[in-house]
């Protein structure tokens, strides 16, 4: 997969969030994918076809508030967290309790006290390049 992605529209979006499910699905679990980028850069709407892809049938909405939605396809559990209102202070073990065997998509990993050297990520940035169009890097 190239490094840098420029997603011209939501349907770019899609197609590249079904690329990331094959690798997903390869992937050893735990599995943590970190998702940075400003506000509205598409990270939500990048886990939302994401996890339609991966099976996911309930409305996905932003876990903002509720900090965590946990889903289940099959065996597999997908954890879907937004760290927006954290900080390094906040109190993290009850979600990574969660964590183990599954995949973890997370919003914002920079807020958490985490040092992510021994995980398993994948990590993707999103940049708003205009109004329909993302970029995105992959590492
Ligand atoms: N190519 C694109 N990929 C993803 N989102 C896009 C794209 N073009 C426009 N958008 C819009 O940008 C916004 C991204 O919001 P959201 O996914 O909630 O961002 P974040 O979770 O990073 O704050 C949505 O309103 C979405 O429709
Ligand atoms: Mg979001």
């Amino acid at each position: 997969m190239h490094k840098t992605r420029i997603l011209n529209n939501l349907k770019a979006t899609s197609d590249f969030a079904k690329e990331i499910v094959e690798l997903i699905l390869k992937a050893d679990k735990p599995l943590y994918l970190l998702l940075s980028g400003d506000l509205g850069a598409g990270k939500t709407t990048f886990t939302k076809q994401l996890l339609l892809n991966l099976g996911v049938k309930q409305n996905v909405t932003s876990p903002t508030f509720v900090i965590m939605n946990q889903y289940q396809v099959n065996d597999l559990v997908i954890n879907h967290m937004d760290a927006y209102r954290l900080d390094k202070t906040s109190d993290v073990e009850m979600y990574f309790d969660e964590f183990d065997e599954a995949i973890n998509i997370i919003e914002w990993p920079g807020n958490l006290n985490v040092d992510w050297t021994n995980f398993k990520t994948i990590k993707l940035c999103f940049k708003i390049i205009d109004e329909d169009t993302r970029q995105v890097e992959v590492n």
